[in-house]
């Protein structure tokens, strides 16, 4: 399908974002016990992924942190805080080590510049890796965005380290020359 019909099928069903049809493509092939509880939605906004969660599993409850603001979203806990400042959000600190979905959609802005764009995009990938390690239960999933570049080999390997199943997904949602790309981590 063309990246405007998604768009458009998105806006029907209500959707504030058609990224919403790349995470339930991941989320069919993942088997994900329906008893989800805590979500954490890493670069939410506007909030396609966290309105996706909440009306797929009725049970969740989302925490979203995103540096812009977001529109309110009954059933989840919106933050307007950076990625690396996630420890000093308390509601989601003390829940450290019981979510058991990570969900991170998160791009930086781009500068065009390659090397620095790809740099960029390799520490904020790492520090989310490193926050969906501290803060997922034992088998809990990390899905996360990142971009098909000389660093995605050394980000995967890096995953290996601190996650017992590292895959990456292309979604049909996707498109084909975004070059973006979602890692799936069991921890
Ligand atoms: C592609 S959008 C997310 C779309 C969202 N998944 C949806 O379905 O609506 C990427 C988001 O990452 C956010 N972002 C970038 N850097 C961030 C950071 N350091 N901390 C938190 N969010 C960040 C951006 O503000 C942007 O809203």
């Amino acid at each position: 399908m063309h990246a405007d019909n998604w768009a458009s099928k998105a806006k029907k069903m209500g959707y504030r974002s058609r990224a919403v049809f790349k995470l339930e493509e991941i989320l069919n092939k993942v088997v994900l016990n329906n008893k989800l509880k805590n979500v954490l939605d890493i670069g939410s906004a506007p909030g396609g992924w966290s309105q996706y969660i909440i009306k797929r599993y009725k049970k969740a409850r989302v925490y979203a942190v995103d540096v812009l603001e977001m529109d309110p979203i009954e059933g989840v806990n919106f933050f307007q805080e950076s990625v690396e400042n996630i420890n000093n959000i308390d509601e989601i600190n003390k829940l450290k080590g019981k979510f058991n979905l990570v969900i991170s959609d998160i791009a930086p802005n781009l500068s065009g510049i390659s090397t620095i764009d790809n740099e960029n995009i390799f520490e904020l990938n790492q520090l989310t890796a490193k926050v969906a390690k501290d803060y997922l239960v034992n088998n809990g999933i990390l899905i996360m965005k990142t971009f098909q570049n000389n660093m995605l080999k050394i980000l995967r390997k890096e995953m290996e380290l601190s996650f017992k199943l590292v895959q990456t997904y292309k979604p049909a949602a996707s498109k084909k020359q975004s070059g973006e790309i979602y890692l799936f981590g069991v921890k």
